[in-house]
């Protein structure tokens, strides 16, 4: 068999818009609803496999109607971000791991893979065509959403013929509309996101639509988000926008950061890769500040039982999420069973553990740090 061209960066068109956009104050920003100029797309066809990246004026898609993907939900899709500091110097955190994953979702949903190298190379291409739209406050970064589509012009339910990778961009600041403050969730029983054999631990837009209306009936009750239980005991899975941390008190002095293992029910997030790895590496003496000595990292099974004991215990002593939208963000109320489980946040809204790990990461991310995870844009 003949192999089809992967993705060949080299072959890339650029078509520079010739009416930039003007750039909104980075203080007005809302996630997700301002864009760049420019975007890429790459075609993908069974018979001629990916063809010449085009990098043009960001635009609308001209789909026909009875593409795959507004039918059969045919879209996988990655959350990255990049960061510009004063210097000019465009850094993106950890694209290998945004590459890897879209192939693995894409292999879930009978869309085409690609040489992860080839789409890296183009999205720091976009990313530095668009540069000046990074915002460089602190907390405020480009949100960059690599999405792959089945666009065959077909009803029939099968695997596709036809398919877009595209990529845009967005000037982002915080994800939750409170800000930077805690974050209150939902434990939810009566709606389930993901299950065994299922796609939950696939980044495909399946996964999210389906979560609204749950989130709808949390916030009316004064939650932001669900936070998606499995099983008969009430095992934490994630929030949905993000995995979740929560830690312990133990009794003989130490702290225990326990995470939910990944498997179907989790979404493998690079935040959360991340923290384990920092927190990990913390243990074996790369020392964060902030961060107690006698610490343990588990990826284990918890249970709302447990945050019920030890809020009672008063061992219960942070819960925060991770993701690449919400970074690291703390959880100060749990809905669960009609009462709340309360934690607590310290004085300045965040525990010691998630504020030691924020500006580790985020010192990571944005170069301060220098570190293997922060790769540079520009060069
Ligand atoms: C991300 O953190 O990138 C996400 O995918 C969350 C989201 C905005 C769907």
């Amino acid at each position: 068999m003949i192999a089809l061209p992967d993705i060949d960066p080299s072959l890339l068109k650029l078509e520079p818009t010739s009416s930039p956009k003007i750039r909104p104050p980075s203080s007005t920003l809302i996630f997700g609803r301002t864009f760049t100029d420019h975007m890429l797309t790459i075609r993908w066809s069974s018979n001629s496999g990916w063809q010449a990246p085009v990098i043009g004026p960001y635009r609308p898609l001209e789909l026909d109607p009875s593409s795959t993907v507004l039918h059969y939900a045919f879209t996988a899709f990655e959350g990255m971000k990049a960061y510009r500091n004063e210097d000019g110097t465009v850094r993106l955190f950890r694209p290998d791991m945004n590459m890897a994953r879209l192939n693995r979702s894409a292999a879930r949903a009978a869309l085409p893979t690609f040489d992860p190298k080839a789409l890296e190379t183009l999205i720091k291409k976009l990313v530095m065509l668009d540069s000046e739209w990074i915002p460089n406050e602190p907390g405020y970064s480009l949100y960059i959403r690599p999405t792959l589509i089945g666009t065959q012009n077909a009803l029939g339910v099968g695997p596709n013929s036809d398919a877009l990778l595209f990529v845009i961009c967005s000037p982002v600041g915080p994800y939750y509309a409170s800000g930077y403050k805690p974050v209150q969730l939902l434990a939810t029983k009566k709606y389930v996101r993901a299950w065994p054999g299922g796609t939950g631990s696939h980044k495909l837009g399946v996964n999210y639509g389906p979560g609204i209306v749950p989130q709808s009936e949390a916030a009316k009750e004064g939650y932001s988000q669900n936070l998606w239980l499995f099983g008969e005991d009430d095992a934490l899975t994630e929030v949905g926008t993000m995995n979740l941390f929560v830690a312990f008190k133990k009794p003989d002095g130490g702290v225990e950061l326990a995470t939910p293992p990944l498997g179907d029910l989790v979404l493998p997030g690079v935040t959360r890769d991340s923290v384990l790895a920092l927190a990990r590496g913390h243990i074996k003496g790369e020392k964060i500040p902030g961060l107690p000595d006698n610490l343990t990292v588990t990826e284990r099974k918890v249970v709302m039982g447990e945050l019920e004991e030890a809020e009672k215990n008063g061992t219960l002593s942070e819960v925060f999420g991770t993701g690449t939208a919400a970074v690291i963000s703390v959880v100060d109320r749990i809905g669960y069973n009609g009462r709340d489980i309360t934690i607590p946040t310290g004085p300045r809204g965040l525990g010691p553990i998630a504020e030691s790990l924020l500006s580790r990461v985020t010192d990571i991310q944005t170069g301060k740090i220098e570190h293997e995870w922060s790769i540079v844009a520009n060069d």
